[in-house]
């Protein structure tokens, strides 16, 4: 088993490694041809409709495991003062820059591990975003959000839109997509020496890297741990997924698919 820190450090070279099949994609194409617009955005109708009551004008943003910074350009357009994407992948700010140069909009991003955040960005934000795909790349769920509740000035919201961790038991790609096929309880990580890629099977290139199961009740003891205030937590049936994940929408027998989260910094 790896420490914490190989975990993360290999997590970035794995990252990194991907990066180039992901900028070669049609998604890639996509975004390159919209971002332009003044009002760009990436977000689906949950998360921008959860922002909107947030009301972004004026305030100050940070977005932690930011990516290729399609959703960090999505929040200027959303009115924001200031937005900061974080990221520890080289690779993929490269491409978030690359993003920003066709826009009309200048968000600054940040390379760095988020359980080693640089001190310019404590107590400095009204909003930490996080979304689909980051939370399982964390080995210490607990020392991660208390990393993230230091970027949130007091009152401050941190705001969360994941995938449901009950979707970790389940394979959509299996014979039986609806078997349950790992523990919801699982410790150990799951170890992938596979390119990341969002649709398809990524070829094997070596690198490995470490996919880490959370309970809900470790997500949420996190928060509380971290000493924020949980305002509202919603479950959702519609999946924020890879497109394979489709298979378990529109069900007769619905499972849980995402989740939104909100929590204050008192
Ligand atoms: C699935 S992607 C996020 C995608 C984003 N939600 C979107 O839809 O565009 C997860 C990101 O988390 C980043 N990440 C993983 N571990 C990290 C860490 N310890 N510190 C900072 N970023 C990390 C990865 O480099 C990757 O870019």
């Amino acid at each position: 088993m790896s420490s914490t820190k190989d975990a993360i450090a290999s997590n970035r070279e794995a990252w990194n490694a991907s990066a180039s099949q992901h900028r070669n994609s049609t998604a890639w194409c996509r975004l390159i041809e919209s971002v332009h617009r003044p009002d760009f955005s990436c977000l689906d109708p949950t998360l921008t409709g959860l922002l909107k009551q947030l009301d972004l004008v004026g305030k100050d943003i940070v977005q932690l495991g930011c990516n290729n910074g399609r959703e960090t350009l999505s929040l200027c357009s959303m009115g924001a003062r200031s937005v900061v994407g974080v990221d520890q992948s080289s690779a993929f700010l490269e491409q978030a820059r690359e993003l920003a140069s066709q826009s009309p909009h200048s968000p600054e991003f940040v390379e760095a591990d988020i359980h080693a955040l640089p001190a310019s960005l404590d107590e400095r934000f009204d909003v930490a975003l996080i979304t689909i795909g980051v939370l399982n790349w964390m080995p210490d769920i607990k020392a991660f959000f208390s990393h993230v509740a230091k970027t949130l000035k007091s009152g401050g919201v941190l705001v969360i839109y994941e995938t449901h961790p009950f979707l970790e038991m389940l394979k959509p790609q299996s014979s039986d997509p609806w078997r349950i096929s790992s523990s919801y309880f699982q410790t150990e990580p799951f170890i992938e020496e596979k390119a990341i890629v969002y649709e398809g099977e990524g070829e094997t290139n070596g690198v490995t890297s470490y996919w880490h199961i959370h309970r809900l009740s470790d997500i949420l003891g996190g928060i509380i741990g971290a000493g924020l205030q949980l305002r509202e937590f919603t479950e959702y049936p519609h999946s924020n997924r890879e497109s394979v994940y489709d298979v378990y929408e529109d069900a007769e027998m619905q499972v849980p698919m995402c989740y939104t989260l909100l929590a204050v910094k008192t």
